[in-house]
């Protein structure tokens, strides 16, 4: 039996999935809402025949994609991608993202970029008006992070935020490390004015790698409800 919450991921997920069509290279998201996508994905490949070449955005996707039996490459194999479908921890109404909440953002902020048209499938509740409930997740090196983090702290005093406390991800008393082998800082910022901006000025400090704020990088929404119901906004 599926969640409320789960049938309002799925609804979106398989709605996402009507717009693969035959030989396209798909990127493949990170997360609980993907999740539903690839097995909705690999249902088609295997009742329709469809040929789909998918691209992972990190490796928890690579394996549970592989396990369902789809095909997969490389990005810089597949060269540029048709499609990208992905989940969301927050979507505003001008269809920008927080993304990293599973700390894949960097490969999915790659994948995405790196495709024609990029789908974001969420239940409702993703939908906000303004970003930044969800704190940002900011991927850094290793090497000199508390000094990055400070960089960072220092780059909110003069930012359109509301919250500013910086906090490096822990995953089972250590602290995280992505595909890349790198940490993540969440930056707990409330509301976020200009996202356009944070995202540019964030990318310049030394040490950040990416940020998870996607700005004018998803082109379709698709929100699902509990009762089955999507809307689409493009
Ligand atoms: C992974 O790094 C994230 O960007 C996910 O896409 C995002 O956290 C959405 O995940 P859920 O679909 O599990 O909410």
């Amino acid at each position: 039996e599926m969640s409320p919450i789960d049938r309002a991921k799925y609804a979106a997920a398989v709605k996402a999935v009507d717009y693969v069509q035959d030989g396209m290279k798909v990127g493949l998201g990170t997360g609980s809402t993907a999740f539903w996508m690839i097995k909705r994905l690999a249902e088609r490949v295997r009742d329709e025949g469809l040929r789909v070449t998918g691209v992972p955005t990190s490796s928890r996707t690579a394996a549970l994609a592989r396990e369902e039996g789809i095909a997969l490459t490389t990005l810089d194999e597949a060269g540029w991608l048709d499609l990208t479908i992905d989940g969301a921890d927050e979507v505003d109404g001008d269809l920008n993202l927080i993304k990293g909440g599973g700390a894949a953002l960097l490969h999915e902020k790659i994948v995405a970029t790196a495709s024609d048209r990029m789908i974001v499938i969420a239940d409702a509740a993703k939908q906000v008006a303004a970003l930044g409930s969800f704190p940002l997740p900011v991927e850094v090196i290793p090497f000199g992070w508390q000094t990055t983090q400070k960089l960072v702290e220092e780059l909110l005093e003069g930012m359109d935020v509301l919250g500013r406390e910086v906090q490096v991800r822990q995953m089972g008393g250590m602290k995280l490390l992505t595909d890349q082998k790198n940490h993540i800082l969440d930056l707990h910022l409330k509301h976020i004015g200009n996202p356009r901006q944070l995202a540019m000025v964030l990318n310049q400090i030394p040490g950040v790698v990416e940020n998870g704020l996607f700005v004018d990088i998803c082109d379709v929404l698709i929100l699902g409800q509990a009762d089955g119901r999507v809307t689409v906004r493009d």
